[in-house]
């Protein structure tokens, strides 16, 4: 640890760099951490005296965020993405080996603070995992081979910027492109309509485009642009959403590495219509390898008049982009909870209404949009309403991105127009022997084969992008537990609902999995998962039972095989529990053992 005056001076340095503002604290406790591997307490108290906050607030964002660290950690931290689609490519398995090799447990830092190694939610990979972060960046398609390098690489010390650039590299594997992926876009284009037409006529086409938010709940975008722009104030933010956090998404990263410009070009555009000088990307921490690129990007368009003061010659046309990182926490791809976050907070959702086109960042009025419905609306801008909806459905109008995973041939992104069925975007993508589908990630809906002509759009089958398949070999069950437990690590715990229903689901599934569960067990979860979905404060905490919900009406044989004859089962083993008390009294007669009539003591009928 460096001296107290040098450490006192890199974080005035740090906290200088961002302008000694407090809605920077996140991003200044990620730098904090860069530079010292974890966040040790004086780090946190010196940050708190250098902003002029409380040491407690400081303290409840480091705590909050699951990639900043209140503990030491290796000078390599090594988080292998847990989704079910990594763990369908092998992933636990890797994770063993290269602890195994490393010679060290799973979730623990070696003896000698060199390499840490654990598990994150899924890392927006699922094309081309098994995935992991090191120190934050991507590495993707790993083997044994692979990870025998990367044990040599640990031992060795060897800095990552000399680690093999084909560990790093992350491929679009764009399988299908409509009008956004597939059309040409000239940059400035959309700058251009607003400057030659007018926001009122750009809102005119919006309206008619019918375009409806992208990142999963649909509201129409004009609607929000409108209503933005007739709140009372100067100041307005301008928002896109990059957190991208749904398991099995990964169609805003494909965005944002090969088409950057237009996704900034559709933000300036919408901070022009609503008069907004200022927009924030909230970009997910595990897409922190695009960062450098992605501002790289931003220079370019203030050097060519596109961002900045006086955009394409106009002085009135004022608009500016800043990147802020997030720390893994999916909760804050909820709109609220992403402005707290961009606020400098922990990210726990705000109570709505107010919404945040009138109450938005710093309490001014705020568009919040998904990276594929800004990129959409720059489209929409030159080619206009009535283009955009000549595809898609009476109330989807447009195209719509899939991230497809899972047991295909060629997983990648399909954009295809909404109404699209199921079955012919299995036939796409060369997945043979479907047995179910998880729509929309964990919080959206698992389809079964008899399903498979319903249509995606929102009429039918809505979806943020997610499409992860599951062939017949695959046991449903799998994927439901994983799903169970990433909702227990995301929950923010802010409401009762949640935090103890998401545990109490993951141990009702656990136990079922495990073959302990019986019928009361099943009902027990259709009326948790009831409560849940009306008594959560948002919809993380709603959807949460979604999947087992959803499986047990389409896939009820999958629990059914796995249910014990008895009537009733506790979800704990009370005689193993006992052992300590048993231990500590020396006794080891009959008589301090439950009996099976004991056990049923309080069971459901
Ligand atoms: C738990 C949770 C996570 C969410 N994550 C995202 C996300 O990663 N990206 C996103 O665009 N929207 C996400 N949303 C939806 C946002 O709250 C919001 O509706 C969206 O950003 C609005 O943009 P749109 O209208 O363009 O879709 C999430 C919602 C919830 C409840
Ligand atoms: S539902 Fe869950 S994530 Fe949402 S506020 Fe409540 S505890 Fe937090």
């Amino acid at each position: 640890m460096a001296e107290s005056s040098t450490l006192a001076q890199t974080i005035r340095e740090i906290v200088q760099r961002h302008g000694g503002m407090s809605t920077r604290l996140l991003q200044i406790l990620r730098e904090v951490q860069d530079h010292f591997t974890w966040l040790p307490p004086e780090t946190l108290d010196q940050v708190a005296e250098a902003l002029g906050v409380s040491p407690d607030k400081v303290r409840n964002v480091a705590e909050f965020y699951s990639f900043l660290y209140t503990e030491p950690r290796g000078f390599y931290d090594i988080l292998f993405s847990d989704n079910i689609t990594d763990r369908m490519l092998g992933s636990r398995e890797l994770l063993h080996y290269l602890c195994e090799r490393l010679d060290m447990e799973i979730n623990t830092t070696r003896a000698d603070g060199l390499v840490s190694v654990g598990t994150t939610s899924c890392t927006g990979m699922c094309d081309q995992g098994p995935a992991a972060l090191v120190n934050g960046y991507a590495l993707t398609r790993l083997d044994k081979p692979r990870l025998d390098r990367i044990v040599d690489l640990v031992n060795s010390r060897t800095p990552l910027t000399e680690w093999p650039r084909e560990f790093f590299e992350v491929t679009s594997n764009i399988r299908r492109a409509d009008i956004l992926l597939g059309r040409h876009f000239a940059d400035g284009a959309a700058l251009r309509a607003v400057l030659k037409r007018g926001p009122e006529a750009i809102l005119e086409e919006m309206v008619k485009s019918g375009l409806r938010g992208q990142g999963g709940a649909g509201f129409k975008s004009a609607a929000k642009w409108i209503s933005c722009r007739g709140a009372p104030g100067d100041v307005k933010y301008v928002v896109c959403n990059a957190d991208e956090g749904e398991p099995g998404t990964f169609k805003d990263r494909v965005l944002m590495q090969d088409f950057a410009d237009l996704v900034f070009e559709g933000m300036t555009l919408c901070g022009r219509v609503i008069g907004a000088r200022q927009g924030f990307v909230y970009l997910r921490g595990e897409y922190r390898y695009l960062l450098e690129a992605l501002k790289a990007t931003l220079l370019r368009r203030r050097e060519v008049g596109l961002l900045g003061e006086a955009i394409l010659g106009d002085p009135g046309f004022q608009f500016d982009i800043d990147i802020h990182m997030g720390a893994g926490a999916y909760v804050c791809g909820e709109e609220s909870a992403l402005i707290e976050s961009l606020e400098g907070k922990h990210g726990v959702p705000r109570i709505r209404p107010p919404f945040p086109t009138t109450h938005g960042y710093l309490n001014k009025p705020t568009v919040v949009n998904n990276v594929e419905t800004f990129a959409a609306a720059a489209k929409i801008a030159v080619e206009g309403g009535a283009w955009f909806a000549s595809r898609g459905t009476a109330e989807s109008k447009g195209t719509k991105l899939l991230s497809l995973s899972g047991d295909c041939e060629r997983p990648g992104i399909y954009e295809y127009p909404f109404g699209v069925t199921v079955r012919r975007v299995l036939e796409d993508c060369g997945a043979r022997d479907a047995q179910g589908i998880q729509m929309a990630g964990p919080a959206g809906h698992m389809i079964s084969a008899r399903q498979f002509d319903r249509r995606i759009c929102f009429e039918d089958l809505a979806t943020g992008g997610s499409f992860m398949v599951f062939d017949q070999s695959r046991d449903i069950l799998d994927g439901i537990r994983n799903f169970t437990h990433f909702f227990v690590h995301e929950s923010c715990g802010f409401c009762t609902p949640c935090r103890v229903g998401t545990s109490l689901m993951r141990d009702l599934v656990t136990k079922v999995h495990t073959g302990h569960g019986t019928r009361a067990d099943l009902e027990e979860m259709r009326k948790l998962g009831r409560i849940m979905q009306v008594a959560c404060h948002c919809g993380l905490g709603q959807t949460a039972p979604n999947p087992v919900l959803d499986s047990l009406d389409q896939f009820p044989e999958s629990w059914e095989r796995r249910l014990r004859s008895t009537a009733y089962e506790p979800a704990f083993d009370l005689n193993a529990a006992l052992e300590e008390a048993r231990r500590l009294t020396g006794r080891d007669d009959p008589g301090a053992y439950l009996s099976g009539q004991d056990l049923l003591i309080g069971a459901m009928p």
